[in-house]
């Protein structure tokens, strides 16, 4: 009971707050959403209704992540943008020449990329946007989607930094040494699973992996040299496998794991992790009602938008903390061509 008194004293609601899409804005042959306006922010209302849009200049193509600081925004599409937070004004812009980036991290005044496509991670210096270094994976020969590196997302945690990548099953291991990564022992994953993005547990002392291919999320404990300790998984499909299925967006929340599924299933599921053991338990599956749940954000105050990026639609849901479940706010569905991410 103190739990909950102090639960509701914490919150900030997030009415009044902002929150940012990236849209694709090409055609593409993995989306079936309308080409969107690449940039756009709602301000959030009561019960999630979301405001007239704003659109602004990306100033790159297809920026599939967002990643907001107190003063400026970072685009990661075609290219890496950095855009003024107060005006949207373009402030930079930098071009690894390692293909489209597709996740963002900063870590003491760098940012950090991974480039899918590229097969690479990037470092950049700050204010303007300055490439410092690049490394570029060729140790994959698999096929398909694995027949060669593609780095879905980087982490940093304290000085470790972590790289899911979905051709190479592992989550490569770097170092921060001063300016630069260093190579570190990378985690072996199952094969085939496709490590796509990772939540970090607010100890530091769990970190949760999405696996795209295999549609699973695992739990591995953090130890204090920075390697994972394999504990735990389960099946994001729950008792619904499906060959049309890959897993999208995770969060963590308390002792909440929240992940999205996309295909014959459009659903978010939320697991509760033991934080002793690091098991899953499964707790609720919730349709997004749209397509492709490529993206989603949980508010301080338990509002969960989903950013349905096939159907053109954020829908949004109020998530229980008491007990882990979704359920539709009153707010209509918005329109808008090819959610990919959402950032507040
Ligand atoms: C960002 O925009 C605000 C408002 O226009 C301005 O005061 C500030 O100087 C700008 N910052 C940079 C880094 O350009
Ligand atoms: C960090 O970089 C310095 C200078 O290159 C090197 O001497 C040192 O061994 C590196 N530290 C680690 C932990 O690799
Ligand atoms: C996979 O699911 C999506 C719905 O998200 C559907 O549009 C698509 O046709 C399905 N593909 C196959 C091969 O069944
Ligand atoms: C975590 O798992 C352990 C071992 O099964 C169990 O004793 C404990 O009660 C679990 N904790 C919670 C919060 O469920
Ligand atoms: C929701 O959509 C309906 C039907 O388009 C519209 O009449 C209503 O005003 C909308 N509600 C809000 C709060 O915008």
């Amino acid at each position: 009971m103190v739990t909950k008194a102090l639960l509701v004293v914490w919150l900030s609601p997030a009415v009044g707050v902002r929150m940012y899409v990236g849209t694709f804005t090409e055609e593409l042959n993995w989306v079936d959403g309308t080409p969107g306006p690449g940039l756009r922010s709602y301000e959030l209302g009561e019960d999630g209704e979301l405001s007239e849009p704003i659109d602004y200049e990306a100033g790159t193509s297809n920026p599939a992540w967002l990643l907001t600081t107190e003063t400026t925004m970072y685009a990661a599409g075609e290219t890496i943008v950095a855009l003024n937070r107060s005006d949207f004004e373009i402030l930079s812009i930098a071009d690894a020449g390692v293909g489209s980036a597709v996740h963002l991290s900063e870590y003491d005044n760098y940012l950090l990329a991974a480039h899918y496509g590229g097969g690479a991670v990037t470092v950049y210096a700050l204010d303007p946007l300055t490439l410092v270094q690049t490394i570029i994976f060729d140790d994959v020969q698999g096929t398909g989607r694995q027949s060669s590196a593609h780095p879905h997302a980087i982490y940093a945690s304290g000085d470790d930094v972590y790289v899911p990548d979905l051709g190479a099953d592992k989550i490569r291991r770097f170092v921060w040494n001063t300016t630069v990564l260093e190579q570190s022992e990378d985690v072996e994953v199952a094969a085939g699973s496709g490590p796509r993005h990772l939540a970090f547990h607010s100890s530091g002392e769990w970190v949760f992996a999405l696996f795209e291919l295999s549609n699973e999320i695992a739990s591995y404990s953090v130890n204090f040299d920075g390697s994972l300790s394999y504990a735990s998984s389960a099946s994001t499909l729950v008792d619904q496998p499906s060959d049309n299925q890959t897993a999208g967006a995770i969060y963590v929340s308390g002792t909440y794991v929240l992940a999205s599924n996309r295909g014959d299933h459009n659903s978010v599921v939320v697991f509760e992790a033991n934080l002793t053991t690091g098991a899953l338990a499964f707790v609720s599956d919730t349709d997004t009602e749209g397509l492709t749940p490529r993206d989603f954000l949980l508010t301080e105050d338990g509002l969960l938008l989903v950013a349905n990026q096939d159907s053109d639609t954020i829908v949004s849901f109020y998530f229980s903390e008491e007990d882990g479940l979704l359920s539709r706010t009153p707010a209509n569905v918005t329109v808008v061509g090819s959610p990919a991410c959402l950032t507040l």
